[in-house]
């Protein structure tokens, strides 16, 4: 797929924009500042309805606006779509297919895929693991749009279950310290428990999805990743990406059996999340291990090391999805000005071939020659074809 047009109001640094878009390359060059990213991660918004950069949309939103749009025109072979998300923080976001009436923001996700390069990968590597489930999220919902459905699920689900832990741990804290007798105190902590078996029931119901799916997604990404290594840093091999759940007992493959196992987790470690009043075990607490060799490339690759891996991952998504039938959109936002000369020819010969491919850049050299395509220039506010 790739996108014709891309309108914004009141997004970002823009009060208005509209851009014509073709497939191929595009870039946007401009100096610091102008509101290159700013365009790229409006399409990715569309995309994961969320930004690589911030983890909440108030930002999105120009200074003094009250709420932003994001339109684009969607070609899929011969079908065209047109796409809209009003982002309103603090408020239920908005969204519309085709001018048509409104449908759930999650229901545009599959429309516009992307796969995204920016400097902030480097945090799939060298960063928390929250980093990297969000990256394996991401990609378990492009392949499965209706996966959106299962995470907030999940996340709501998790977060009653933690309210509800917290009122147990307190309720039990208050009854230790005043030496109440089993009376309020008590019997409100024995009410809260048998719903709390209602709870892991669901928690372990949407959590099992998610997990049979980043599975699955890890299985599919790893020859891939392997791969596109090799392409990056000949030489510089294996990688290896292993799941790592959030309890021993978590080592199933098959949705059933990983509801079992997340049921007798989270029986295991009842007493420690009613002591704590948090949830311990689950998707949420899970970590993905990237290796290079034998060794984990958190805390022991090099600093190009893990740009390469890095990159490999976005590589082996795009190969990932492009297999699966629908070509994301190649947006790669100030990556080359990090690479060095040979990372940067191998990158841009990679991706060059891609439906679509979106390059922004601080100065024109930064743009390879193989990647060399339609140009706009930003500055001031305004994104104008070369
Ligand atoms: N919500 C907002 N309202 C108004 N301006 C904003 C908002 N969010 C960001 N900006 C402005 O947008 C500009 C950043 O835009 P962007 O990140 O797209 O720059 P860039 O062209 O990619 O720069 P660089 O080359 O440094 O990556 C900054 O000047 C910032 O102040
Ligand atoms: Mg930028």
């Amino acid at each position: 797929m790739h996108v014709t047009h891309l309108s914004l109001a009141d997004f970002r640094s823009y009060a208005r924009a509209e851009v014509p878009l073709g497939p191929g390359v595009t870039a946007f060059v401009g100096p610091n500042g102008q509101g290159k990213t700013n365009l790229v991660e409006a399409i990715g918004y569309l995309a994961t309805l969320g930004s690589h950069r911030v983890a909440t949309d108030a930002p999105l939103v120009r200074m003094g606006a009250e709420r932003a749009v994001i339109r684009a025109q969607v070609r899929q072979g011969e079908r065209q779509q047109l796409i809209e998300v009003e982002i309103n923080p603090g408020r239920a976001n908005r969204a519309r297919v085709n001018r048509s009436s409104q449908v759930r923001p999650r229901d545009i996700l599959g429309i516009v895929r992307t796969v995204l390069f920016a400097p902030e990968d480097l945090a799939l590597v060298k960063g928390d693991p929250g980093e990297r489930r969000r990256f394996l999220d991401e990609l378990v919902t492009a392949r499965s749009p209706r996966m959106a459905g299962v995470r907030s699920d999940y996340e709501r689900v998790l977060k009653q279950r933690n309210t509800l832990l917290k009122t147990a741990a307190l309720a039990r804290r208050h009854g230790g310290r005043t030496g109440a007798p089993p009376g309020r105190a008590g019997s409100s902590l024995g009410a809260d428990l048998s719903t709390l078996d209602v709870w892991d029931q669901h928690l372990a119901r949407a959590g099992a999805e998610l997990l049979a799916r980043r599975l699955d997604l890890i299985a599919a990404l790893q020859p891939l990743a392997d791969k596109a290594y090799e392409q990056l840093a000949p030489g510089g091999g294996p990688v290896a990406l292993e799941y790592r759940p959030s309890a021993p007992e978590i080592t199933g493959h098959a949705r059933e059996e990983l509801f079992e196992q997340l049921m007798a987790a989270l029986a295991q470690v009842r007493r420690q999340e009613i002591e704590r009043g948090v949830t311990l075990v689950g998707p949420h607490r899970d970590d993905l291990l990237l290796k290079l060799g034998q060794l984990p490339a958190k805390g022991y690759a090099s600093h190009g090391e893990s740009w390469s891996f890095a990159l490999a991952l976005r590589l082996a998504s795009y190969d990932l999805l492009r297999a699966e039938g629908n070509e994301p959109v190649l947006v790669l936002d100030d990556v080359f000005a990090e690479l060095d000369t040979r990372r940067r020819e191998r990158l841009a010969e990679l991706v060059a071939p891609g439906e679509q491919v979106l390059v922004t850049a601080a100065v024109d050299d930064d743009v390879p020659h193989v990647l060399a395509g339609t140009r706009f220039t930003v500055q001031d506010g305004t994104v104008e074809r070369v």
